[in-house]
């Protein structure tokens, strides 16, 4: 039955195709950027801790977080996002906005210690 969102219990999304990207930036602007920035950097309370997460470059999650594969952050999406309108995206579209997100730069995962 596929594999489950590490600590969230989501199930993943796994699409047999490409996501399309440019689609998914489309879906972004609409339904996402209001909260995770134009530029993905997310949004800041007033005592500097986010409200909403970024979503990619140098602050969000990394290279080797489960919300870096394709399948899992597109499960994610489509069970939790928008925050407060979740499982309004098909899964066509979940599929192609996670697609969307992973095109960014993010930090590279590096184990410590070993
Ligand atoms: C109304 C504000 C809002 C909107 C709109 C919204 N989000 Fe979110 N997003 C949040 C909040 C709050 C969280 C943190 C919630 C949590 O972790 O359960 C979050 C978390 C996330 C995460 C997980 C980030 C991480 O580091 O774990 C992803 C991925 C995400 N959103 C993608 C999207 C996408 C894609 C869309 C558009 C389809 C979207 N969000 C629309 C508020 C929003």
């Amino acid at each position: 039955m596929g594999t489950v969102v590490q600590g969230h219990g989501i199930p993943a999304l796994p699409l047999e195709r490409e996501p399309d990207v440019a689609h998914g930036e489309t879906l972004y602007q609409a339904k996402c950027l209001a909260c995770h920035g134009a530029d993905g950097s997310g949004t800041l309370d007033s005592d500097g801790r986010y409200m909403f997460p970024p979503l990619w470059g140098p602050q969000s999650f990394n290279s080797g977080a489960g919300m870096s594969r394709q399948s899992t952050v597109a499960g994610f999406i489509k069970h939790k996002m928008p925050f407060g309108a979740d499982d309004s995206l098909s899964d066509d579209e979940a599929w192609d906005v996670a697609g969307f997100l992973l095109s960014h730069p993010r930090p590279l995962f590096q184990p410590h210690g070993h």
